[in-house]
């Protein structure tokens, strides 16, 4: 039986695709490219700031914060591109993370849930303050009871200690939780952590090759309501 809902943020409950038109406007012709690289780059450093010790402090690791990793990792796709950066344009690209629009379907599933008492949550890799502001520009203030970021514990998802942060906010069971989320990998990792999975696979792409599949997969957020029905 499920009792919490927990929604991963980028690409699951806020649209990033906003930022690959966007910056298509900023660099025609190089839009898609710069959405992907940007966001396979911002994922890559969020494991290697995790997986590392650069400074060797052992107990209190290093760590950058998502917002930090987030624009270092679009410096390095313009430079990668060899598309030149203003601080200007920059910040326009980086503003457009703070303000991103909710998925259309996705306050009325989350009022559904909260018609349904169902506990609902954000467990994200963002840090505090991007995802307060992520959740107020979406338009999900309320129907929120929790938003949890790594930054408390400095390591990002997909470390074990990460998704334990659901089970220190909510008295349930990993297997009571049910995981939401576009990205496999996110998906992946907390299947193996033990929570109930959902991929929502908005793209049609293929899951990831290695380890279990999840429990279950939809093409938009309305799936959830099938689960937890
Ligand atoms: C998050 C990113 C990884 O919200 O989508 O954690």
């Amino acid at each position: 039986m499920i009792k919490v809902v927990v929604f991963d943020a980028y690409g699951t409950l806020f649209d990033v695709y906003s930022i690959g038109a966007l910056a298509e406007s900023l660099y025609p012709g190089h839009g898609p490219a710069i959405a992907t690289l940007w966001r396979d780059k911002q994922i890559e450093y969020t494991r290697l700031i995790t997986m590392s010790d650069p400074q060797g402090l052992g107990g209190s690791r290093y760590y950058q914060s998502f917002w930090e990793l987030t624009r270092a990792s679009l410096c390095y796709t313009l430079d990668r591109l060899e598309l030149n950066h203003s601080a200007p344009m920059e910040q326009v690209l980086m503003d457009q993370y703070a303000r991103l629009t909710a998925f259309p379907e996705n306050i009325g599933v989350l009022q559904q849930l909260q018609d349904l008492n169902m506990a609902v949550a954000i467990l994200s890799n963002g840090s505090v303050a991007m995802l307060e502001s992520a959740v107020s520009s979406a338009g999900l203030t309320g129907l929120l009871q929790r938003v949890l970021s790594v930054d408390g514990i400095r390591l990002f998802k997909t470390s074990p200690q990460s998704y334990a942060l659901v089970l220190d906010a909510f008295p349930v069971q990993a297997d009571e939780v049910l995981f939401v989320s576009s990205n496999a990998w996110d998906v992946l990792g907390a299947t193996w952590f033990g929570f109930k999975t959902l991929w929502v696979n908005r793209q049609h792409q293929p899951f990831e090759t290695i380890g279990p599949r999840p429990n279950y997969v939809g093409s938009d957020l309305t799936r959830v309501l099938e689960v937890v029905a």
